[in-house]
């Protein structure tokens, strides 16, 4: 028999297969659904203090401006910003009651004192771990990386300070010294890394030739920036690595896996295929490891990662020098 539990930032799993943060993990329905499709664990849709601060700028807009202007500013922001931590908390405690697997919150914050307010809202609120989903897109030609990447140890500090429950760190790849910077995130005091979030991202449009949202859903190729990554770090931090972007089949999950991922999270293939893919993924990796006689995933996890390979320069191998040098006939 295969036995497909593992352990995630301190969390029993029935399976590895978790459903990351995004509109498919927004209401309790769909969670319960997901839940019983099989998924592992589900990362709840972020709450988003952005998206908060617009909403209240939106309802100041429509209103007369008076004398009490700046009471009612604040009253306003007090007011939205409760009722919308209030809807998140019964989401995550309606998750709890649906279902029986970890539910991990997902906030996207700026300020740090919203960062410990989110936090400290859902630990009461059952979470079972909170996912701070802190991409930082290194834009601003007037910060330095090293200006930029001390944001993330700052969130961290703040969030750790004031909660109990798990916390791992989702991030994207934009970091002028990768490697150094999630080998000392590693040793803040989280227990997870979250390698990739795939952002939103502009595209243009060639008949209007203007900007135009690009294709919010990964392709199943895009895979190998987790698995270089994960491969490279997962014998060198103390931490669990799950991989996110491009995970769309078993062999997908199998292969993050082996380069050393406790967990993989799937959003793209569930929009695409709808919750039911959730269980052929599953027997897909439960067949191969039937087929290479493996019982559970400890003993394959990590075989294909730095600590393991004989050749660990492979991994940071970047150039095609010895690809297609000779090839005149396909130019
Ligand atoms: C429609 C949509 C909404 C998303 N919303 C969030 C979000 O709220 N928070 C977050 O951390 N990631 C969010 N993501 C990113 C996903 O969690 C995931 O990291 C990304 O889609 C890559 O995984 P995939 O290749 O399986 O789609 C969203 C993705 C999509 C497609």
């Amino acid at each position: 028999m295969v036995n497909l539990e593992t352990e995630y930032l301190g969390l029993k799993l029935k399976n590895p297969i978790i459903v990351g943060s995004s509109g498919l993990t927004s209401t309790p329905v769909q969670i319960k659904r997901l839940a019983e499709a099989g998924a592992g664990a589900v990362v709840l849709k972020s709450i988003f203090e952005e998206e908060i601060a617009y909403e209240y700028e939106k309802n100041i807009a429509t209103k007369e401006t008076g004398h009490e202007f700046f009471e009612y500013y604040d009253y306003f922001d007090y007011k939205i910003k409760e009722q919308n931590l209030e809807k998140y908390s019964r989401l995550i405690h309606q998750a709890k009651q649906e279902t029986n697997i970890p539910i991990i919150a997902s906030a996207n914050a700026v300020s740090p004192s919203e960062w410990i307010s989110y936090a400290t809202k859902f630990e009461e609120a059952g979470a079972d771990a909170l996912e701070i989903n802190a991409f930082i897109l290194p834009s601003d030609p007037s910060k330095t990386g090293a200006e930029i990447e001390a944001e993330y140890f700052e969130i961290i500090n703040q969030v750790l300070q004031y909660v109990k429950i798990p916390v791992a760190l989702k991030i994207g790849p934009y970091f002028s010294g990768l490697a150094n910077s999630i080998l000392k995130l590693s040793q803040t005091g989280i227990k997870g890394m979250v390698l990739f979030n795939r952002t939103y991202n502009p595209d243009i449009d060639l008949d209007s030739m203007k900007l135009v949202p690009a294709k919010i859903f990964s392709s199943d190729w895009e895979y190998i920036l987790p698995l270089r990554w994960i491969a490279l770090l997962s014998g060198r931090v103390n931490i669990d690595l799950s991989a996110s972007t491009g995970i769309h089949t078993s062999d997908e999950v199998i292969k993050l896996i082996l380069a050393g991922a406790k967990t993989t999270q799937i959003v793209s293939a569930i929009y695409k295929y709808g919750p039911m893919h959730i269980e052929k993924v599953i027997n897909g990796v439960t067949d191969w490891m039937e087929e290479k006689n493996f019982k559970s995933l400890d003993e394959f996890r990590g075989l294909a990662n730095n600590s393991s390979i004989s050749d660990p320069a492979f991994l940071e191998r970047i150039q095609f020098m010895k690809y297609f040098g000779d090839r005149e006939d396909i130019l």
